[in-house]
């Protein structure tokens, strides 16, 4: 059983705590995804797990053993990078075996499971070919095989896809993802790209300067962020934050109010006309600039100096300079308190 055990795990760097006390429990067959701005201490984690960075303080567990003195080799997982770091040199089925480097394995097993990987990533056809002649995406998915011929009781990703070009990394996520599915092996993933997070995880993990801030299922932490911040950082565009009170009728900005009302972009619905609907909320200001997504638009206004995006239909989108009004149904808000910044609950 592969499950990860981090217990007041601690990396300290001289004076620099990079992770300062941090526990999780990842359960055997999990797809675990850590997300955090840069310099939070997500690759620092991911190498301790490996056993590629010394462990300062606290405990690693890997099923029931304690591994924080086990050499890498001892822990039996394999990391997959962003720079994949596959040879030029070698040919797509060498470059996968290099994953069988130090193993005691027969050369017909070895080659029985690079088969396999080559079959489960698509790339049969390509493995006597060099990496030059490979796309970016088939590169990836060598580096990828070379960990899976392994076979590792866990994978640890640290931003595998962000060399690749957007329409690619839509695609490497959902075969990543299909591959858990299909292996069914725990699974470390660190990525900047929210989406990825929201998509892959089966629970994410959010850090901020070196500590969790909160862990969840990606609908837990969409509802229910423990803070600003977290708020912030899951969902896309970001959540629009403005100051307001709570009145006996609803929720009224105010510079001065004691609460940051949080309203998703997707939430906040501008027109040009007066909206008759029942709404928690109504916005209204000059529109500064219009981004048309095709099914819909993303309409940015300035409410009181400060830039709020909300969203139209494209048959009523306004356009640059009109005065548009916005309103938030009913339910949609997040309040949070102006000091802490912690969620204070829905609206
Ligand atoms: N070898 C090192 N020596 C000193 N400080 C380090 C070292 N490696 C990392 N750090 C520091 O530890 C902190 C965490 O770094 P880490 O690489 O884990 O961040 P990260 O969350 O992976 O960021 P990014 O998203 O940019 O990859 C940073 O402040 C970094 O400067
Ligand atoms: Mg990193």
């Amino acid at each position: 059983m592969a499950t990860i055990e981090l217990q007041k795990l601690v990396k300290r760097y001289g004076k620099v705590d990079a992770v300062k006390g941090i526990d999780l429990s990842i359960a055997h067959g999990e797809f675990v995804v850590f997300v955090g701005p840069s310099g939070c201490g997500k690759s620092t984690t991911l190498r301790m797990i490996a056993g590629l960075e010394e462990i300062s303080g606290g405990t690693l567990k890997i099923g029931d053993e304690i591994v924080n003195e086990r050499d890498p080799k001892q822990r039996n997982i394999a990391m997959v990078f962003q720079n994949y770091a596959i040879y030029p040199h070698m040919t797509v089925r060498q470059n996968i075996s290099f994953g069988l480097y130090t193993s005691k394995l027969d050369k017909a097993e070895k080659d029985r499971r690079i088969e396999e990987a080559g079959k489960i990533l698509g790339l049969e056809a390509l493995l006597d070919r060099r990496p030059a002649a490979l796309s970016g995406g088939q590169r990836q998915r060598v580096a990828i095989g070379r960990a899976m011929v392994r076979n590792p009781s866990a994978f640890l990703f640290d931003e595998p896809l962000s060399n690749l070009d957007a329409q690619l990394r839509a695609q490497m996520r959902i075969e990543i993802k299909r591959l858990h599915q299909r292996l069914g092996t725990t699974t470390v993933y660190v990525t900047h790209d929210q989406i990825e997070a929201m998509t892959m995880a089966d629970r994410i993990v959010v850090m901020k300067d070196g500590e969790i801030l909160q862990v969840g299922t990606p609908s837990e932490l969409y509802d229910t962020p423990a803070d600003v911040f977290t708020a912030r950082f899951i969902g896309s565009p970001s959540m629009n934050l403005v100051r307001g009170s709570k009145m006996s009728e609803g929720i009224r900005t105010s510079i001065d109010g004691e609460l940051l009302v949080g309203i998703r972009p997707h939430d906040l619905i501008a027109s040009t006309g007066a909206s008759t609907e029942q709404s928690a909320l109504q916005l209204s200001g000059l529109v500064t600039a219009v981004e048309p997504l095709g099914p819909e638009t993303l309409v940015h206004l300035d409410v009181d100096g400060q830039d709020v995006i909300a969203t139209a239909q494209n048959k009523f989108a306004p356009v640059v300079g009109d005065h548009a009004i916005c309103h938030a149904p009913v339910g949609s808000l997040y309040l949070f308190d102006v000091a802490s910044e912690k969620l204070l609950g829905r609206w």
